[in-house]
């Protein structure tokens, strides 16, 4: 295997990167953009433009993006009635000592979309939000102890729950996070609980009894959630007078016009939104039943960008757009094609694949003939679609951008690599097939 600068086919993401580690701790702001998630040394770092459902790279090479951003576009980048209206916005100003109209008109916006909404605190991103979300209902209830189901963001509320010596977060994202920086104080404050069962949650209420805020979770991921799971979610918060917050920082209007709560038919008292709530334009939302809501106005949360007229009208068009193109239907309909057309090429090569999950967001499960594969399969799936044009991780963030071009090229690309996966698993000659590193572990959520 071979990482070597001068063999790769992205010599300028490659040196890029190598600045990068001198300079940025990490090398990446956001863990999911570092290059051992996907083909390093073949997939591609630094991105030079996009528009559509595409974009290019330092090294001029060409990719449908079927991480849509890391979820955030939705719409397709550079979206011209979005991006108009932003520039028309930054041409009267974007940030000033006053409050600007654009606040109100969204947070109505908001409340007249959203079943749980009717108030409206802004952000400028998922996790930003999610803190604010969890400060409010700390605040409300006078209670610290907070129990969760998903990802939501870095903040030391919930990397708390590593404070746990068994590593709660271990099974929620990846093994190995180590809590460094986060006050020892918080141990307890935030205990993570198995997405699907009822009996967990209710026995932690109860062990927890009188100490708990809120319950926040992803109301689903990859699949909706078992019949009857969440409205005994709400139950259970409703009867433990616990503030029960939705996550929706991933779900958000990708699986319906106003999030997932009509969908999913459960009602929360907050719900967070950010991402594609904007089509890639930073901002991110708080919004929830006013008995709740209210105690922001006595708490101390604020901050200078939050009111900035460009997140916010990128959200207001965003969100009027979403609507008006009605993306969740075309999201539903291009997804289910792609699964079908995936899985009919796996079937038709042999490969070891299944693309499964809600259509609006499929995802790709490898079963190699040894399980201790799995790492290597799927590394050798990023990397020759990757050399195909299709970048992303083996799952699919769809946008509406995506199209008809997009499908084929990604199955005649399957057509190719889905044989080599097969071929290689049977030789077991990996070493010689994969041209990176194995990739380090996807997030692992507990949530489905
Ligand atoms: C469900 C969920 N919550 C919170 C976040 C954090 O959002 P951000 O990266 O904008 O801080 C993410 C990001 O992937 C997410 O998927």
């Amino acid at each position: 295997m071979s990482t070597l600068i001068p063999t790769s086919r992205v010599p300028r993401s490659m040196e890029l990167y190598q600045r990068a580690l001198e300079l940025i701790p990490g090398g990446t702001q956001l863990v999911s953009r570092r290059p051992t998630r996907v083909a390093y040394g073949v997939s591609p770092i630094y991105a030079a433009r996009a528009k559509g459902a595409r974009f290019w790279d330092v090294d001029g090479h060409e990719y449908i993006d079927w991480a849509s951003g890391i979820a955030a576009i939705i719409l397709g980048y550079a979206d011209d009635v979005v991006d108009n209206a932003v520039k028309e916005q930054i041409s009267k100003g974007n940030n000033f000592s006053i409050n600007h109209e654009l606040e109100v008109e969204l947070a109505e916006e908001l409340v007249n979309l959203i079943p749980c909404a009717e108030m409206v605190r802004y952000a400028k991103g998922g996790g930003e939000a999610c803190g604010i979300a969890v400060r409010i209902a700390r605040g409300a209830t006078g209670r610290d102890r907070v129990l969760f189901c998903g990802y939501h963001g870095w903040q030391d509320w919930y990397l708390a729950a590593n404070l746990d010596a068994a590593g709660a977060l271990n099974q929620h994202l990846f093994p190995g996070i180590e809590p460094i920086g986060v006050p020892k104080a918080l141990h307890e404050t935030a205990v993570p609980f198995p997405y699907g069962d009822l009996n967990a949650l209710g026995e932690l209420l109860d062990n927890y009894k009188g100490t708990v805020a809120a319950i926040i979770m992803e109301p689903c991921r990859t699949e909706h959630p078992p019949a009857g799971y969440l409205q005994g979610v709400r139950k259970l918060a409703t009867e433990h007078d616990v503030v029960l917050i939705f996550d929706e920082v991933s779900t958000g209007f990708r699986h319906g016009v106003d999030g997932v709560q009509t969908v999913l038919g459960v009602t929360p008292d907050l719900a967070v939104f950010a991402k594609s709530i904007s089509n890639g334009y930073p901002m991110g939302c708080v919004v929830g039943k006013r008995d709740v809501m209210e105690a922001a106005s006595q708490m101390f949360i604020s901050s200078t960008y939050w009111s900035d007229t460009i997140g916010m009208r990128a959200a207001l068009t965003t969100l009027r757009e979403i609507r008006r193109r009605n993306v969740p239907q075309q999201l539903w309909q291009f997804g289910e094609r792609l699964q079908k057309e995936i899985n009919q090429v796996a079937v038709a090569t042999g490969a070891p694949v299944e693309c499964y999950g809600v259509a609006v967001h499929p995802s790709l499960r490898f079963s190699p003939s040894d399980p201790a594969d799995q790492q290597k399969i799927s590394t050798l799936y990023v990397q020759e679609m990757a050399k195909r044009g299709c970048h992303g991780y083996p799952s699919f963030y769809l946008n509406a951008a995506q199209g008809e071009p997009e499908l084929q090229q990604t199955v005649n690309a399957a057509q190719e690599v889905f044989p080599i996966l097969r071929e290689t698993m049977e030789n077991g000659d990996w070493d010689t097939k994969l041209e990176c590193e194995l990739r380090t572990d996807a997030f692992q959520r507990l949530v489905k």
